[in-house]
């Protein structure tokens, strides 16, 4: 039967989906997969029933794509889709209840205030610096891409970093920084079958691996084979299969790590339950140097296409 590639979407990441969505439908089409391009945004999610589609790729990003909402309307319809269900989407859509789990099973993740929409006054932002230390990173909880995201080098830059979250979410989470090594490592399946592919570390032009450094310059440096040491590699590998396993991911995934300079500690940071699959994108790039091409890459997701 007919895939549908759903891309584009109406979250902030809307532009980067697009990018992802048509990478992965020339690829299956290359394959000979019948396959069709499909906008959430501009299409009712039930023609995708009345169209006659048999089974959906997931290329959305971010929230009503990557949260479980799109996933549960594809439940009631009984379509399968690629990737995570909807408890895995919605928990790993939101970095801080990631955390709250990872910290359950123990796994390591740096240490956080979370700051409700009701609880941002002056004074008690003032304190957050104290609890965390400086610098400290200060993220929309539900957002990608490094949305909305500052580094804050001292008190003074609370207020503004605080606003600029609360442009896309109401929450905000502050997270202890991590100086080290930032890398990022994909999983592929579900269970006791899911395994890591190789780590890539990122080296972006002044520690900044930002939005427009994510997809927009060629000055981000991405080495993979990582030049990471074995054992410290395996280290990464174990932790985000474990990271996968506890929050019940299925199909595939990219954990974002930061190891600690002084002590080699890594820390976990988020999972991504539907990676960007553009031309600068991370998961194809280890992919590759796992000996799997982009388009094996994609039909090699279908295939895990579930309900
Ligand atoms: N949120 C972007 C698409 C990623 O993680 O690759
Ligand atoms: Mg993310």
């Amino acid at each position: 039967g007919k895939t549908a590639v759903l891309m584009g979407g109406r979250s902030a990441e809307r532009e980067i989906s697009l990018m992802s969505g048509n990478g992965v439908l020339a690829a299956l089409q290359a394959e000979g997969v019948d396959a069709q391009a499909f906008d959430p945004a501009q299409r009712d999610l039930s023609d995708l029933k009345r169209e006659g589609f048999a089974r959906v790729f997931i290329a959305l990003h971010g929230r009503h794509g990557e949260d479980g909402t799109v996933q549960g309307a594809l439940e009631l319809m009984g379509l399968p889709y690629t990737g995570s269900g909807v408890m895995a989407s919605a928990i790993a859509m939101d970095k801080t209840m990631t955390k709250r789990v990872w910290l359950a099973e123990q796994l390591p993740t740096p240490r956080w205030v979370w700051l409700s929409a009701q609880d941002q006054s002056r004074e008690r932002l003032r304190t957050v610096p104290d609890e965390l230390g400086l610098p400290l990173i200060v993220k929309p909880p539900r957002e990608g891409s490094s949305i909305g995201i500052t580094k804050v080098m001292g008190y003074s830059n609370m207020a503004e970093a605080v606003q600029l979250a609360t442009g896309h979410d109401a929450d905000v989470l502050c997270e202890q920084f991590i100086d080290g090594d930032e890398v990022t490592c994909p999983v592929i399946g579900h269970g006791a079958t899911a395994r890591a592919l190789p780590v890539v570390r990122i080296v972006a032009p002044e520690g900044k691996y930002d939005y427009q450094n994510k997809y927009f310059t060629d000055d981000t440096s991405y080495l993979c084979p990582s030049g990471l040491p074995p054992d410290e590699e395996r280290e990464i590998q174990r932790l985000v299969v474990a990271a996968y396993r506890a929050l019940g991911c299925r199909g595939w995934g990219r954990a974002d790590l930061m190891i600690r300079a002084s002590d080699r500690q890594p820390y976990l940071l988020e999972m991504n339950t539907s990676p960007g699959m553009t031309g600068h994108s991370l998961v194809p790039m280890s992919a590759r140097a796992a000996g799997i091409s982009y388009q094996q890459l994609c039909l090699y997701l279908l295939s895990t296409a579930a309900l």
